[in-house]
């Protein structure tokens, strides 16, 4: 059984312990909450692959405490880099650096990098000065579903593990945290989040790739088109679309802006805020509730195309993906664990 405990200082010792004796403590940060271990200690990184259904040649994302410093992990350290960390840290950015000869296989996927990230979260910092060294941690979801944005989420998508979730209430940004990679010849950002694409060219002053679906882009499961998905199939609809009453079938779901005047009666309805930093906020929470009511079809309506909400736009395409896990509700009912049948694009 999963077990939800408070984050004070019994809570933070008691998950420490845990991870200095090889096993798995979910914790928040202020993008999602994560499934960590120790990050030198290969046995208990491997667990984190077996708990959450993930193939073990993904990487995971190496957290580390406020004194961390890059060159532990990383060789060589790019200037870049060293600005990055000094603007954007602790906060949502990931950075994707060449790996030192101390990174285990297990956390790099085997990879000649590593990604690695200073959380900023007190809950998250606070277990990282505890546990006295890094944590490799994904998102606390099984593999292909929705990142869990409150411990409540982690609790329902491993019920059945025996695992500790450090309480650390609903996280601040929502959506998982930029990635940028610094290891090739020109930056490239492999997935948007809260810092932006604007604020990277910013602060490193040149430009920064963004990485399509080229073949040589890293083993990344945030890229995969399928992932974040409901178990609901899923779809986005403009306002136009939505403004007719045969907009959403009966049986399924809508989610809509606060601004979105009331549509179909009868429909289990969920409003988010207009704002995309509150819109993101909330947005894993709302999918989630609207998914538990086994609705035939969630149908989301399409947010607006500026640069905002590139990071929310990412994240519903692929939640709507057509090649998704999302399946009719006669097959879900057939499929009782979530991590059954999350699907890999080729
Ligand atoms: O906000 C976040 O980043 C959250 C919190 C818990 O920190 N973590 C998270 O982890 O989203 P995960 O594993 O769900 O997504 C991390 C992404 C994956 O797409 C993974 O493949 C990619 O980072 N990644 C990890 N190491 C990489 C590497 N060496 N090169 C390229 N991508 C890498
Ligand atoms: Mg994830």
């Amino acid at each position: 059984m999963s077990r939800i405990i408070a984050a004070d200082e019994a809570g933070i010792e008691l998950a420490a312990r845990t991870l200095q004796d090889g096993s798995l403590v979910a914790f928040p940060t202020e993008t999602v909450y994560g499934l960590g271990a120790a990050a030198l200690d290969p046995h208990a990184v491997r667990r984190i692959f077996e708990m959450k259904g993930r193939p073990s040649d993904h990487p995971v994302i190496v957290h580390l405490p406020l004194d961390a410093t890059l060159e532990a992990w990383a060789t060589p350290v790019p200037n870049l880099a060293r600005q990055a960390a000094e603007a954007f840290w602790p906060g949502p950015l990931t950075l994707v650096l060449h790996r030192s000869d101390t990174v285990p296989d297990a956390v790099t996927g085997g990879q000649a990098t590593v990604a690695l990230r200073m959380p900023d979260h007190p809950v998250a910092q606070a277990l990282l000065q505890a546990y006295g060294g890094a944590i490799a941690a994904p998102s606390a979801n099984r593999f292909g579903r929705i990142s869990p944005t409150r411990a409540e989420h982690v609790a329902s998508e491993f019920h059945e593990d025996d695992l500790l979730i450090l309480e650390g209430g609903a996280s601040r940004i929502g959506l998982e945290s930029t990635i940028l990679d610094l290891s090739r010849d020109t930056p490239t950002l492999l997935r948007p989040g809260a810092v932006t694409h604007a604020m990277l060219e910013t602060v490193l002053g040149r430009p920064v790739t963004v990485a399509g679906t080229q073949a040589d882009v890293p083993r990344a499961p945030g890229r995969l088109e399928s992932h974040y998905a409901p178990r609901a199939p899923t779809r986005l609809a403009s306002a136009d679309e939505l403004s007719t009453p045969t907009c959403v079938e009966p049986g399924g779901a809508l989610l809509l802006r606060d601004a979105m005047p009331p549509i179909a009666s009868g429909v289990t309805t969920l409003r988010l805020p207009n704002d995309p930093e509150g819109y993101a906020h909330g947005l894993y929470d709302a999918l989630r509730s609207l998914d538990a009511e086994q609705p035939s079809e969630i149908v989301i309506e399409r947010p607006p195309t500026d640069p905002a909400w590139v990071a929310i736009l990412d994240r519903l395409a692929r939640a709507s993906h057509p090649g998704g896990p999302s399946r009719t509700r006669e097959q879900s009912a057939t499929l009782p664990t979530a991590s059954s049948d999350a699907k890999e694009e080729p």
